[in-house]
């Protein structure tokens, strides 16, 4: 008996590719060879590889000492046996024939994106669920070229991503039932906690921080607190891990910048994607938060 497009099982993945090795990539990556998944991450600039080899295996050792807290001995297995399961490579075609999911972590640059995925597409199987994590940028502008769209949808994690439990699983209009089951399955499998959303700018979380976050930068620009006592604020009157400043810093003020003013150019009419004139001039001076050294605070 055949099984509805609904019904079907979600597919396991076993082979999984990840293509750019930045923060992001990286993080997908570790969660993902912890779960006992094979992974290739890919990037073109071998130095990045490198960088997120070490990154990865730093991130490893503070996981494993929490977890196996007096036994240095299961430490280090089980940074080994994670980084085991990873390899890297400077070549996307080579590195995701085999994958049953791969992931584009690269730059938010669409015509960058678009031209990967083509490319991508054409070197996989029929079968190859094709992801982004993209944080701003429409699905459907992203996979406008892909000739089968059934099979593509969206990952949003977030950073730093072995810490974050949430995953947005993002369907646009023709992401197959089957993938975006598969797609959920694959979040649970990397101990992600899986919410949904349809390809609207932000999904759910962005679409709330970003313009929570510029609602705070008026009110310091305007003179009605500092930044320390709204940090303090919203840490302490909503429980947030991080005020909206120090946020802003550890995300990248030229992301949050980013994010925005693409909103804005998209939507210009809509009164929440707001600009800030304080962030502009950071981002202007090169202050892009703590990857820089500064951005509202100094590190
Ligand atoms: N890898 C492994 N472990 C890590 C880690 C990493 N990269 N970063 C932090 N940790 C662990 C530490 O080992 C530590 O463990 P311990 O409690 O057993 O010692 C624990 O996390 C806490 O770390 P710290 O003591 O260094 O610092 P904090 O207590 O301040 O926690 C934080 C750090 C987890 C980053 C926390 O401040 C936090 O949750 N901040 C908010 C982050 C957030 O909102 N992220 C989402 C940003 S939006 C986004 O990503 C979307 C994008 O599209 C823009």
């Amino acid at each position: 008996m055949l099984l509805s497009k609904a019904n079907m099982a979600a597919t396991k993945i076993n082979n999984l590719t990840v293509i750019g090795a930045g923060l992001m990539g990286s993080g997908i990556s570790q969660v993902s060879a912890n779960a006992n998944i094979n992974v290739t991450i890919v990037d073109s600039n071998q130095k990045a590889l490198e960088k997120s080899q070490k990154g990865i295996e730093s991130s490893l050792k503070r996981v494993a000492k929490k977890k196996f807290a007096n036994d240095e001995a299961a430490q280090s297995n089980l940074v080994k046996s994670v980084l085991d399961r990873i390899r890297v490579s400077t070549n996307v075609g080579d590195s995701v024939e085999n994958a049953d999911l791969v992931i584009e972590a690269i730059v938010e640059n669409i015509e960058i994106k678009q031209k990967l995925f083509a490319e991508v597409e054409d070197a996989t199987k029929k079968s190859t669920i094709i992801a982004t994590n993209t944080s701003s940028l429409r699905l459907q502008d992203i996979g406008k070229n892909l000739k089968d769209k059934t099979r593509f949808g969206g990952l949003h994690f977030f950073n730093p991503v072995p810490m974050m439990k949430l995953l947005e699983v993002v369907k646009h209009p023709e992401t197959s039932d089957a993938t975006f089951k598969t797609l959920m399955a694959y979040g649970k499998a990397v101990g992600k906690t899986t919410v949904a959303c349809k390809d609207t700018p932000g999904f759910i979380v962005n679409r709330l921080l970003v313009p929570y976050s510029f609602e705070a930068f008026g009110l310091f620009e305007r003179g009605d607190a500092s930044m320390e006592d709204i940090d303090i604020a919203m840490k302490l009157g909503t429980g947030y891990p991080m005020g909206p400043f120090e946020l802003a810093d550890y995300v990248g003020l030229d992301t949050m910048k980013f994010i925005m003013d693409g909103w804005k150019q998209q939507y210009p009419n809509d009164p929440s994607f707001k600009e800030s004139k304080l962030l502009n001039k950071l981002v202007k001076e090169g202050k892009f938060g703590r990857k820089s050294g500064e951005g509202f605070f100094k590190y």
